[in-house]
C-alpha cells in the first residue's frame, strides 16, 4: 500500500517535470515572445484552410474571399512585438532578427505584398489567380522563415 503510494508519486513528480520542460514561460513585461508567437499562430489558422480548399480541390470563390480579409486582419499583428531586446526564451527566432533588421524588413514587405496580391485575386474570383498568388505567400512565408526561425 505505501509503496503503491510512493509510485504514484513518482509518476506525479515525472508527468511534473516532463510538463515543466517542454514550455519556457515568457515572463517578461507585456510577454512580447508570447504575443508574436500567438499572432503567428493566429496569421496559420487564417492562411491554412485557404490551402487546404485549394489542394482538396474544392475552390468557392465567396469562402476563399472570405479567409482572404481574415489573413489581411491578421497579418500586420506580429511585427510590432519583435522590439529590441526580445530575443530571449522561449523565442524560435534566429539572431538575424536583430543583426539584419534591413533584410527582416523586406522580408515582411514582400510578404504583406503577396497578401496584397492574394486579396485582389480572391476578389476577382479567378482560380488560376487565386492559386498563384496562395502559392506566392506561403513561399514568402518559407523565405522568412529559412533566414530567420529555427526549425
Ligand atoms: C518577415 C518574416 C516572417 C514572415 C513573412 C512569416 N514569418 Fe512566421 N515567424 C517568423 C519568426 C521570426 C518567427 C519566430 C517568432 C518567435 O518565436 O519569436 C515565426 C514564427 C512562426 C510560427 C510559430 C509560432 C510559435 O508559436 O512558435 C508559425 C506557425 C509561423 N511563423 C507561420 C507563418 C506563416 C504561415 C506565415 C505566412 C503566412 C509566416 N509565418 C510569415 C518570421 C516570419
Amino acid at each position: 500500500m505505501f509503496k503503491a503510494m510512493k509510485l504514484h508519486l513518482l509518476l506525479l513528480l515525472t508527468a511534473a517535470l516532463l510538463g515543466a520542460c517542454g514550455e519556457v514561460e515568457d515572463t517578461r513585461p507585456g510577454q512580447p515572445v508570447k504575443q508574436r508567437q500567438v499572432a503567428f499562430k493566429e496569421m496559420v489558422k487564417a492562411f491554412e484552410p485557404m490551402g487546404v480548399m485549394l489542394r482538396d480541390g474544392r475552390y468557392e470563390a465567396d469562402k476563399f474571399a472570405a479567409m482572404a480579409d481574415k489573413l489581411m486582419a491578421k497579418r500586420d499583428a506580429p511585427w510590432s512585438h519583435f522590439g529590441p531586446d526580445t530575443n530571449y526564451p522561449p523565442t524560435k527566432a534566429t539572431p538575424e532578427v536583430w543583426k539584419q533588421p534591413e533584410q527582416f524588413e523586406k522580408n515582411k514587405q514582400a510578404f504583406i505584398a503577396a497578401t496584397d496580391t492574394l486579396l485582389a485575386a480572391a476578389q476577382s474570383k479567378d482560380k488560376a489567380r487565386v492559386e498563384k498568388a496562395y502559392e506566392a505567400v506561403h513561399e514568402a512565408c518559407k523565405t522568412c522563415h529559412k533566414q530567420f526561425k529555427e526549425r
